[in-house]
């Protein structure tokens, strides 16, 4: 049966390879709807391939321009955070692929699993902040959560050998139904990012056109800042914790350069199942998709005569502090995560500005996550008000 998706952030790195591979499964795959911040050109090209009943721009303008450009087609053009609300909760589709950037996420994500909606997860902001909230309303809802993240997608797919009794009788909210006391660790391997090895000193140098080189990964900006600091590290840790409701303290990062073993599981008894491949998106996008089934991909296979060999180091979170930060916010838990992550998608956006230096990218989520006074288990309008408190100190 045809598979009927919707993707938040069509216009975006996850975005177009999510339309990669609905290109190659037309049969299988249906696109119902898009959303995207302002990329008009792109979002325009997208509904002319994909025919969309519905499209959205967050902003105004954007959708504005977008509807007159696309008169001539049967296609519904909302707008602002209204729209993408609207867009979530529509009636008549499946998955909604989460491949927005940053906590702008939360709603839309949680307007889908309202509406019975199953996520494929890359927005991986929004259960950082409001993972308390999402994975019991999934459950509540009898909604599937599947990891997008390579990581993540690695982690899930090593657990399917793990437990097939658990497996066979689980549907919904935590997607493996794995039985924890089998699990002994999480080993989530890291590439290290561009400046891996290098010190304080060096990293007080380095502008936004040396991070955005990461060696193995072609991302979107913000995450390629993110892995240069390492701060996606510490968001993936938080991601996992909530996805395989695992403690933060059973989740090893390893360095991993050559970016084969996308992270494994080590079960109670010493073995250890992880998922290689090459560094390439659109395999965790298509499991997914299709999850529990596999469909053949026309993409390079691993040749592991040609890596020849795999190296695993620790990471270094006195340097790449953004690491540490993010364990001590996800252990402080409640708002904390928050105040660290809105803290993060500001620094980050003023980085990439030339407005600070790398560095201060950690002075100011430590700063930030200093004068937050937490809340427990925050609501959404919670959540929403600690962005704004981090805002207020940061934005002139
Ligand atoms: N890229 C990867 O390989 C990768 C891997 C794992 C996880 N992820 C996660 O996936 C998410 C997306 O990453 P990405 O690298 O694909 O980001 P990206 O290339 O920057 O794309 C972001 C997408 O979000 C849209 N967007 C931004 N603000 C919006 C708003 N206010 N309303 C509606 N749409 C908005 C953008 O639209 P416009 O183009 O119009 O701005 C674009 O379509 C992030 O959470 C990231 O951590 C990414």
């Amino acid at each position: 049966m045809q598979k009927k998706i919707a993707i938040l952030g069509s216009t975006g790195s996850i975005g177009t390879q999510t339309l990669d591979v609905v290109r190659a499964n037309p049969a299988e795959l249906e696109v119902v709807a898009l959303a995207a911040g302002t990329s008009t050109d792109l979002m325009e090209k997208q509904i002319r391939e994909f025919h969309p009943s519905v499209a959205a721009m967050y902003d105004d303008a954007a959708a504005a321009d977008l509807r007159s450009r696309v008169s001539d087609l049967p296609v519904r053009i909302l707008s602002g955070m209204d729209g993408l609300l609207e867009m979530a909760s529509l009636e008549g589709y499946d998955t909604l692929v989460t491949a927005i950037v940053g906590m702008i996420g939360i709603r839309p994500t949680i307007a889908a699993i309202e509406s019975g909606k199953d996520i494929a997860l890359a927005n991986k902001e929004t259960l950082v902040c409001a993972g308390h909230i999402i994975m019991p309303l999934a459950r509540e809802r009898g909604v599937r959560i599947l990891p997008v993240d390579s990581e993540h997608s690695a982690i899930f797919q090593s657990l399917q050998g793990g437990d097939h009794a658990a497996l066979a009788g689980t549907e919904s909210g935590v997607p493996t139904g794995i039985s924890k006391s089998r699990i002994s660790r999480v080993l989530l391997t890291a590439s290290g990012g561009p400046f891996r090895g290098m010190t304080k000193i060096q990293l007080a140098e380095k502008q936004p056109e040396d991070a955005l080189k990461h060696p193995n990964w072609n991302m979107g900006r913000k995450i390629t800042i993110d892995s240069a600091t390492l701060v996606n590290k510490g968001l993936e840790v938080m991601e996992a914790g909530w996805l395989f409701d695992v403690p933060l303290d059973r989740i090893t990062v390893l360095v991993h350069p050559q970016s084969i073993l996308h992270s494994a599981v080590e079960f109670v008894d010493g073995a250890v199942i992880g998922q290689m491949g090459t560094p390439d998106m659109k395999l965790p996008i298509e499991y997914a998709l299709f999850y529990p089934d596999r469909r053949p991909m026309d993409t390079p296979k691993l040749d592991l005569f040609a890596v020849q060999s795999l190296t695993f180091e620790r990471p270094d979170p006195e340097t790449f502090e953004g690491l540490a930060l993010a364990l001590r916010a996800g252990k402080e838990g409640g708002s904390m995560p928050t105040v660290f992550n809105a803290a993060n998608e500001l620094a980050v956006a003023d980085f990439l500005d030339h407005r600070i230096g790398f560095l201060q990218i950690y002075e100011r989520i430590r700063r930030s996550m200093e004068r937050h006074k937490k809340i427990e288990n925050p609501t959404v309008s919670q959540i929403l008000a600690a962005e704004e408190e981090v805002k207020s100190l940061w934005q002139a």
